[in-house]
């Protein structure tokens, strides 16, 4: 039977068409934020997948996996390490350049924030080409992290997000074409 909090965050998370361009339906997880029971279910879940798994680090990647990120760190007693736009860290860093639809972008990580063998799990609202967590990964990888699984709370399964994740597992927690 499917479990009720899933349609309870569905039924959070606001569609809103035509931004930030039209054609584009932008899945606005603000509105999950209004509403802490489905807040909270979100973390439960999140927390009771990976509580077993002796994950010692959580990587959020920005802007909002920010929001998911740390309370999900602090249920299991884990690092946060934020995965960061160009030039925000003010340490010395390690990045990763990845494609966009339209040009590119990077993301960076501070040098020394994820050692050698942790057991990571990476964490974003929403995966949509896949690229970004493509990213995410390759960053924990040059770090010699172990990327146990990636996890959002959304999939836009249409742009085959995944199939840019080679064997890494990605966890959702909710669906849309
Ligand atoms: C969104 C989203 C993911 C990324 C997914 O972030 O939060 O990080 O896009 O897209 P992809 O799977 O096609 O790479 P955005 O780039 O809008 O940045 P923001 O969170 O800082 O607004
Ligand atoms: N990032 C990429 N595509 C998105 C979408 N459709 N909604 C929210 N964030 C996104």
């Amino acid at each position: 039977m499917a479990d009720p909090r899933i349609a309870r965050i569905s039924n959070a998370i606001r569609a809103i068409p035509d931004f930030p361009k039209k054609g584009i339906m932008f899945r606005d997880i603000t509105t999950l934020l209004l509403d802490p029971a489905a807040f909270q279910d979100s973390i439960d879940l999140f927390v009771a997948r990976y509580k077993d798994q002796g994950i010692q680090v959580v990587a959020g990647i920005e802007a909002r996996g920010f929001i998911f990120g740390p309370p999900l760190a602090l249920a299991l007693g884990a690092k946060f390490v934020p995965l960061r736009k160009p030039r925000k860290l003010p340490g010395p860093t390690i990045g990763v350049d990845y494609s966009l639809e339209y040009g590119t972008d990077r993301i960076e990580m501070h040098v020394g924030a994820v050692q050698a063998g942790e057991r990571v799990v990476i964490i974003d609202d929403l995966i949509a080409t896949g690229g970004t967590m493509g990213a995410g990964i390759a960053l924990i990888d040059q770090a010699g992290g172990k990327v146990v699984e990636t996890a959002c709370l959304i999939e836009l399964t249409d742009l085959k997000g995944r199939e840019k994740l080679g064997n890494t597992p990605l966890f959702v927690l909710v669906e849309y074409e």
